[in-house]
């Protein structure tokens, strides 16, 4: 009789070990491991003691690609354009779309509004919660546009209820909102712990393609920025969507980490109202309409994915009470801000060593690109010496570029589409990296502050 089995899985990449130990093998991370207990899968434990070399089951006979016959699925639209153009086009039949995001982002509003689009198109949805009762979904509903009042819903934590009513319902397209909500009854573990994780999405990730049903799968992301639960998911589902932005602030990104479908480089712009999440299609237009002439403020062109964007990032230097001062960032990576800050100092002569620096990409964006290096090294100038840049130029000035250590400024990808995008809001010249063929190409930091901020004494920043 085979027994269930105790291993040590790591709650960060996934890895398995035969005992605890502070440190996983896999990732080195520390104190990741948790125990699992799993049951035996009926007729698989067998295995384990087998000897290896004898296989166990009949050879199948492999095909040439040429014989296989291609299916060509129609994809259904969720008549929101920028997931279906995430999405490569739309959702595909059969397919696993995991949707990460930390709370309070939108995820069930986006999905919710997905389904209600599609159950108007006139296709079969269901909407499975492991989260909200069914009387807080609707009041969500109540609040989106499209047909979402008329989604079948379905309030329910465990496994087997769902696979069985995804079975006998067989929706076109499901959303279950949270994988890390639903538990299967014969694993022991908490929902949401690394196994019950893996089992859900492998479930049902059987039944859907098996029965040709698009799933949407939720789950949220850990402190960390992680999909909660393990990596493995990332690896068992064809598409991972990340569901970007702050709670507080309304304007939300969506990408792709992974597209069995299509391309990862595409980036949808949502921003939260009343009435659930608007598409913003021209998102360039709106940052920098809002961007401000201040002492500070720099707009950069930055490329989110295959998509020029332009942001607003502002900078705030102030002098500090506190030994080391502070160093603060919303939307770019702080241990690229400490390069930069560095950089400005050591080469281009703008010191922030006892000042408070406050960096934030206007709008909740984030940009994680070495492009955006120049943007924050200029806002920080500009508020170091109280002056704007561009002097007074009538539009703000853009640029891009990557900072080296040696003060020296360095090409990034797409200089020609970020130089487009800048020229359509009129702004021009924009602050480039040599070989930018159309910007005002400068060599270094040095250079580049020089160009501008208009020469002043100093001392009017003081
Ligand atoms: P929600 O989709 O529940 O987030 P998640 O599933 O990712 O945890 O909702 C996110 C927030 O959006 C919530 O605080 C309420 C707000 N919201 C609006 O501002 N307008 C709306 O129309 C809806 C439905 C929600
Ligand atoms: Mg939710």
């Amino acid at each position: 009789m085979p027994r269930p089995t105790t291993v040590h899985v790591c709650s960060a990449c996934g890895a398995e070990a035969p005992r605890w130990l502070g440190r996983c093998p896999g990732c080195g991370e520390w104190n990741t491991l948790v125990e699992e207990t799993r049951a035996p899968a009926a007729g698989a434990a067998k295995g384990r003691g087998g000897t290896a070399a004898a296989p166990r089951a009949a050879a199948a006979k492999p095909v040439a690609l040429s014989q296989v016959q291609a299916v060509r699925h129609v994809r259904h639209t969720t008549g929101i354009n920028e997931l279906d153009r995430v999405l490569g086009g739309g959702l595909v039949p059969g397919s696993l779309v995991l949707i990460g995001g930390s709370p309070g982002i939108g995820k069930s509003t986006l999905t919710s509004m997905a389904l209600g689009n599609l159950q108007g198109a006139g296709k079969r949805t269901l909407y499975v919660s492991g989260e909200e009762s069914a009387s807080q979904i609707r009041l969500r509903a109540e609040r989106l546009p499209g047909a979402a009042l008329d989604v079948p819903t379905l309030a329910e934590t465990d496994l087997d209820t769902v696979l069985a009513t995804l079975d006998a319902e067989r929706p076109e397209v499901c959303v279950v909102d949270s994988v890390q909500t639903l538990h299967a009854a014969d694993l022991t573990g908490a929902a949401g712990s690394v196994g019950q994780v893996r089992e859900v999405a492998d479930r049902i990730t059987r039944l859907a393609k098996a029965r040709d049903i698009a799933v949407l799968l939720v789950g949220h992301v850990t402190k960390e920025g992680a999909l909660a639960g393990p990596r493995v998911l990332e690896h068992l589902v064809d598409c991972v969507l990340q569901f970007e932005g702050e709670r507080e602030r309304t304007y939300r990104t969506l990408r792709a980490l992974k597209n069995r479908f299509g391309s990862t480089n595409d980036v949808g712009v949502f921003e939260m109202r009343q009435g659930g999440l608007v598409e913003v299609e021209d998102a360039s237009a709106r940052f920098v309409g809002e961007a401000t002439r201040a002492a500070g403020s720099a707009v950069l062109a930055a490329m989110e994915g295959s998509r020029p964007l332009l942001v607003e990032v502002q900078a705030l230097v102030s002098p500090s009470e506190l030994v080391p001062p502070r160093r603060v960032c919303n939307g770019i990576d702080r241990n690229r801000l400490a390069l930069v800050l560095a950089v400005l100092a050591r080469h281009a002569g703008v010191s922030t060593g006892s000042a408070d620096v406050f960096v934030n990409v206007a709008g909740g964006v984030r940009v994680d690109e070495p492009g955006a290096d120049l943007a924050v090294a200029l806002a920080v100038a500009s508020a170091a010496r109280g002056l704007p840049l561009g002097g007074d130029a009538p539009r703000p000035v853009a640029c891009f570029g990557e900072v080296g250590l040696t003060g020296e400024l360095r090409s990034v990808g797409h200089p020609d589409r970020r130089l487009a995008e800048a020229r359509k809001f009129g702004l021009d010249p924009v602050i480039a990296p040599v070989g930018s063929e159309g910007g005002a190409e400068v060599p270094t930091l040095r250079a580049a502050v020089r160009a501008a901020l208009p020469q002043q004494p100093r001392a009017r920043a003081a």
